[in-house]
């Protein structure tokens, strides 16, 4: 099987997320021969639409490394019911100027991690929304709402015991999505 290049976007900046090590953990059960990015968005400038014919360096670079990838992985949190802002504001930046939507085409994976018990469903939700609008073909099942507990990582980083089989087939649900559509 050919190379897939997967760029991964953290819906989270905080130092210590676990959205983060989710990304990490999800990154090691994919198996030899996938490539994953992984776009910084802390950087981008909120958008603002009279910037659209002179994008910022930051904006240019993500669309770039947007463009490079063949899939799209979203681990996101889950900020007052919905996207946080951070990454809403990423896919505005790479949506634009229009008809220069960087996102369109890729087929993506919804994924995230909150303490609270319905595990960002909400957020997916509406990140689902998003890329609809955006013409992003996004893996509906199986779904995968994780909340936040002790054993959730083992102390190498890894995907705990009680969510380890459930996790790796989240994963290669999403990765033979992604091939499907290469
Ligand atoms: C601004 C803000 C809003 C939050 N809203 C929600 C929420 O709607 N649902 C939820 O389950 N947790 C919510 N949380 C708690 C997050 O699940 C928790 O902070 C989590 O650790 C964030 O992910 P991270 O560790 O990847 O940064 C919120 C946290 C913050 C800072």
């Amino acid at each position: 099987m050919s190379n897939l290049k997967i760029a991964v976007l953290v819906g989270s900046l905080r130092r210590e997320s676990f959205n983060r090590r989710l990304a990490d953990a999800l990154v090691r059960l994919a198996p030899e021969g996938v490539e994953f990015s992984r776009p910084a968005i802390g950087d981008l400038p909120p958008y603002n639409q009279d910037d659209d014919a002179n994008q910022a360096d930051s904006v240019q670079r993500l669309k770039r490394e947007i463009s490079a990838a063949q899939g799209l992985l979203f681990v996101t949190p889950e900020y007052n019911r919905s996207v946080p802002g951070v990454l809403k504001n990423a896919l505005d930046h790479a949506s634009r100027p229009y008809g220069k939507n960087a996102w369109q085409g890729k087929p993506a994976g919804v994924i995230g991690t909150s303490i609270g018990a319905m595990g960002t469903s909400m957020a997916q939700q509406h990140l689902r929304n998003i890329l609809a609008y955006l013409d992003v073909p996004t893996l509906a099942q199986p779904e995968a709402f994780i909340q936040v507990n002790d054993g959730l990582f083992d102390a190498a980083g890894n995907i705990g015991a009680a969510s380890r089989e459930f996790v790796q087939q989240w994963m290669n649900a999403y990765l033979a999505w992604v091939r499907r559509h290469v």
